[in-house]
C-alpha cells in the first residue's frame, strides 16, 4: 500500500508584530473585546515590501531542512493562498523559482482558510497515484493586504504568516485519510468581493463577514468532519492525540472541542500569539506542536478547517 507522510514542518511569521493594545489606537475597540470574543492577543504584519511567496520560501526552507531534503528532491509544490503575489504567476510557481526547484508541477489551491487541508489532500493523491515523490504542501497569507483597517468587526481577526511540509512516498501511513466539502450556497458570509478590470478596481477587495453567521456555521461543520474522520476509520473520540484546528477564534475552537467530548489539553491553539492567519494557520500550528515536541511519532492526528466558500474538510494522520 502506498501512502504519504509528513518528514518535516516549517513555519514564518513576519518580524513585526501588532498587538491589541496597538489597535485600540487605530479603531474603536478594546484588548479586553478581542481577548474575550476572540482568544487573539497578538498578529504578525508582513513588512510593506514582503510578499505571500517571500514567506512561504522562508516556511519552505524550514521544512525542507525539518526533512532533510534538497530542492533536487521536490517534484510537486501546491501554495493554498488567497493572497497571491500577483494575478499571475501563481505563487507556487515563484516559489518554486525562488527556491531553485526545476520541471516540477506547481501551482496554487483556492480555499480561502480551509486551503491547506485542500493542498494536502490534493498532494496526497498525487503521491498514491504514483505521479510524484516528495511534495511541498505551503499556506502561506498576507491578509493585512486584504482588511479594511477602519473596520473593527474583521481588522482585528486576521494576521500574515506561511507554513509548511514536506510530504513524501511510504508504505507507512502517514495521512490515513482526508475529507474535503464546500457549499458555495454560503458564498455571501465571507467574501473579499472585489476584482480587477481595465485596470481598476472593481467591488469592494477587503474581507466581509457575517461574524455570527460564521461563527455557528464552523462549529457545526467542524464537529461532523471530526466525526466523519473517525466514523470512517473505526475511530473513537478518545483515539485522536491530537487536534489541530483552523485558528480563528478560540471560542469557535473550544466550542468545537467540548461537542466532541474532547479534551482541550489535546488541542493546539496557537492563535493567541498568530491571529487567524486563513491557510497558513494550520501548517504553523503544527509547525509549533512538532518543533516544540508535543506531536511524538505513532500519534493521531487531526488537522481541520473551515473557511470562506464555504469550503471545510480534514486530514487524519498517523505521526
Ligand atoms: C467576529 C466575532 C468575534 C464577533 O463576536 P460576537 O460575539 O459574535 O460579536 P457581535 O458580532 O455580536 O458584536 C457584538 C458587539 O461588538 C461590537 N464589535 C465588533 N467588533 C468589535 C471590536 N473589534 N471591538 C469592540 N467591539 C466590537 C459590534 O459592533 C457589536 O456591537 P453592538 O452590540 O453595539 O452592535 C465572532 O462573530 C466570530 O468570531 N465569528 C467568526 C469569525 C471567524 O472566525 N471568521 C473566520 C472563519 S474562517
Amino acid at each position: 500500500m502506498i501512502y504519504s507522510r509528513v518528514i518535516g514542518t516549517g513555519g514564518y511569521l513576519p518580524e513585526k508584530i501588532l498587538t491589541n493594545r496597538d489597535l485600540e489606537k487605530m479603531v474603536d475597540t478594546s484588548d479586553e473585546w478581542i481577548r474575550s470574543r476572540t482568544g487573539i492577543t497578538q498578529r504578525h504584519i508582513a513588512a510593506d515590501n514582503e510578499t505571500a511567496s517571500d514567506m512561504a520560501l522562508n516556511a519552505s526552507r524550514g521544512a525542507m531542512n525539518a526533512a532533510g531534503i534538497s530542492a533536487e528532491q521536490i517534484d510537486l509544490i501546491i501554495v493554498a493562498t488567497t493572497t497571491p503575489d500577483v494575478i499571475f504567476p501563481s505563487t507556487a510557481c515563484i516559489l518554486q523559482d525562488k527556491l531553485g526547484v526545476k520541471n516540477c508541477p506547481a501551482f496554487d489551491v483556492q480555499a480561502v482558510c480551509s486551503g491547506f487541508i485542500y493542498a494536502l489532500t490534493t498532494a496526497d493523491m498525487f503521491i498514491r497515484a504514483g505521479k510524484c515523490r516528495t511534495a511541498l504542501v505551503v499556506g502561506t497569507e498576507v491578509y493585512s493586504r486584504i482588511l479594511d483597517w477602519n473596520d473593527r468587526s474583521t481588522c482585528v481577526l486576521f494576521g500574515d504568516g506561511a507554513g509548511a511540509v514536506v510530504l513524501t512516498k511510504s508504505d507507512q501511513p502517514g495521512i490515513i485519510s482526508s475529507h474535503l466539502h464546500a457549499d458555495g450556497s454560503y458564498n455571501n458570509i465571507l467574501s473579499a468581493p472585489g476584482n480587477f478590470s481595465g485596470g481598476k478596481v472593481q467591488g469592494k477587495p477587503f474581507v466581509m463577514m457575517e461574524g455570527n453567521t460564521v461563527f455557528k456555521f464552523a462549529v457545526k461543520v467542524l464537529e461532523d468532519v471530526v466525526n466523519e474522520a473517525l466514523t470512517e476509520n473505526n475511530l473513537e473520540v478518545s483515539d485522536l492525540d491530537w487536534l489541530i484546528p483552523h485558528q480563528a477564534n478560540i471560542r469557535i475552537i473550544i466550542s468545537t472541542a467540548k461537542k466532541l467530548g474532547l479534551p482541550m489539553e489535546k488541542v493546539i491553539a496557537t492563535l493567541d500569539k498568530h491571529g487567524n492567519t486563513s491557510a497558513a494557520s494550520i501548517p504553523l500550528a503544527l509547525d509549533v506542536a512538532v518543533r516544540d515536541g508535543r506531536i511524538k511519532s505513532g500519534q493521531h492526528v487531526l488537522l481541520e478547517g473551515v473557511g470562506g466558500g464555504f469550503t471545510w474538510g480534514a486530514v487524519l494522520l498517523c505521526w
